[in-house]
């Protein structure tokens, strides 16, 4: 069995994020630099270092956080956060080079957690209107999703008309009638409700204007309608393609935005910027600037387990974000993009691709979807018509659609145990412990210290994946664990006890080819 070590699977992380510039890689981390958290909260910083590099000190640390020292690969802070405030911190690399840490403690995050919800692109795309966007509403609660977690009713692309209004304003489609009854009704189900546009010209689909130099009207606009999320795409750009350029655009937005919530008596935290770039700039180095607290990193997705000739299926999301856990944090959310479970190859844009291959994922492969957004700790947005969880025949989508895995589907989407991964306030990624062609393995740093563990069968058979827990840095030297499987909430083995570094080191599975196995220690 090949298991590499870490500080190899480090030195491909530097390989896989590709070429930094000379200068960033001669004082840098190749980890977050602007990190957040809620007053009080338990805090985590890996300070992930370029290869060659490694920290050698951190000066201005606030009370209550410390450098800890004890992991084979990187060293991190770790503690309490401290009170409301605009902090700073100096890591000191080799050679006794600085990269200042810019750390904001505040109990307005906009996104503490990672937003939950539904996008409408992948099942609707153009057919959406009010009716259909109220009826997807009424499916938070008619199949308990809002009750797991799942509280954002996020529009895509093509609800506007093609042009602007003689005001220079964007105008509402002919099928959303009364947008400001729409906004209320979603509201009144306790959920909130997200709006789409485009840093360019006009939108990715080309179906509606984009905000390029309309930020401070739309964003008025968005505001004065009442929205709560703003997904801004990348398509049609003018401003420039590299990365300052795509910062510069989002920032514009992002300062409206501010400007527009502050104007209107609201607290600019209440609102979400969800950066929509793609992740060909490399956003976790500097989307935090903008004012985003979520950001793209990955093609569109697709309902394939292998998408090569798009890069959205399960397989190339994985191979983006398993190289950039480092930047992971609170308020600061690398995003895999939208779920695919539930669709069966009945969307629209996601059916495009796959080679030939028929769209939609089998069981074991929902499950992967499912488990390792999880451990990306990515915002999760459902992408599947969430109002045919019932197997009943359903047109809402322009075509009738029987969803017949609807129970299964469910039982994934809603697996508190499995979201609790997602949502653990310590805003930690998965950190990938073996990397072979064969399986990923990875383990997750969680608040309440019991740390959690995947392990992904990526081959086309069942096999046995052997996980060495001494590997596992997580936890701790010594200690005795009980094993969560959070699938099927027990407890291993009638609690037998796992013993790092004695007899019980080695933990053993079976995974169906393609699954995710997910664990808890305890
Ligand atoms: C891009 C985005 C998708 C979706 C479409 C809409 O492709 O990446 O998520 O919003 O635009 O046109």
């Amino acid at each position: 069995m090949r298991r590499i070590l870490f500080l190899l699977a480090t030195f491909a992380l530097v390989v896989g994020i590709g070429a930094q510039n000379v200068k960033e890689q001669k004082a840098a981390l190749n980890s977050a630099n602007k990190v957040y958290s809620l007053p009080g909260k338990p805090f985590m910083h890996k300070l992930v270092t370029f290869a060659g590099d490694e920290v050698t000190g951190v000066e201005g640390l606030p009370k209550g956080l410390k450098l800890m020292t004890d992991r084979p690969g990187y060293k991190y802070i770790y503690g309490k956060a401290p009170a409301a405030g605009e902090y700073k911190y100096t890591v000191t690399l080799n050679g006794g080079r600085k990269v200042d840490v810019g750390f904001t403690v505040s109990k307005d995050l906009a996104q503490p957690t990672p937003f939950m919800g539904v996008l409408t692109w992948n099942a609707f795309q153009s057919n959406i209107s009010s009716d259909i966007i109220k009826a997807i509403a009424d499916g938070f609660d008619t199949f308990g999703l809002k009750e797991a977690g799942y509280d954002h009713m996020c529009i895509d692309d093509e609800w506007a008309k093609h042009d602007r209004g003689a005001d220079g304003r964007l105008q509402w489609g002919p099928k959303f009638q009364d947008h400001e009854e729409l906004v209320r009704y979603v509201h009144g189900k306790d959920l909130k409700i997200g709006t789409y546009s485009d840093a360019g010209s006009y939108t990715c689909s080309g179906a509606q204007p984009g905000s390029y130099g309309y930020e401070d009207v739309d964003a008025e606009d968005f505001v004065k309608w009442d929205f709560d999320l703003l997904k801004y795409d990348f398509c049609n750009s003018i401003g420039g393609d590299t990365p300052e350029d795509a910062e510069k655009a989002y920032m514009a937005m992002g300062t409206a935005l501010d400007k527009a919530m502050k104007k209107a008596g609201k607290k600019p935290s209440d609102f979400k910027f969800y950066m929509c770039e793609w992740g060909g700039r490399k956003p976790w180095l500097w989307a935090a600037n903008t004012g985003a607290t979520c950001w793209r990193c990955t093609p569109d997705t697709r309902d394939y387990w292998d998408d090569k000739a798009n890069g959205g299926g399960v397989l190339q999301v994985l191979a983006i974000m398993k190289e950039i856990w480092p930047y992971q944090g609170v308020n600061r959310w690398n995003d895999a993009d939208m779920l695919v479970v539930g669709l069966h190859g009945t969307g629209y844009p996601s059916n495009a691709g796959g080679a030939g291959h028929k769209p939609g994922l089998n069981y074991e492969e929902s499950l992967t979807n499912f488990g390792l957004w999880c451990m990306f700790a990515s915002p999760l947005t459902l992408s599947n018509n969430i109002t045919n969880l019932d197997g009943k025949p359903n047109d809402l989508t322009g075509k009738t659609v029987v969803n017949k895995d609807y129970a299964t589907d469910l039982a994934i989407i809603t697996n508190k145990e499995v979201i609790a991964l997602d949502q653990d306030p310590l805003g930690q990624a998965g950190e990938p412990i073996y990397d072979t062609k064969d399986y990923i393995v990875m383990q997750k740093d969680m608040a309440d210290g019991h740390p959690a563990l995947s392990v992904t069968n990526l081959s086309g058979i069942g096999r046995n994946i052997r996980v060495k827990l001494s590997d596992l840095t997580a936890l701790k030297a010594g200690k005795t664990y009980k094993m969560r499987d959070l699938w099927n909430h027990c407890f291993l083995a009638t609690g037998k006890k796992v013993n790092k570094y004695t007899t019980n080191d080695e933990f053993v599975i079976w995974v169906p080819a393609h699954a995710t196995y997910l664990y808890r220690f305890y």
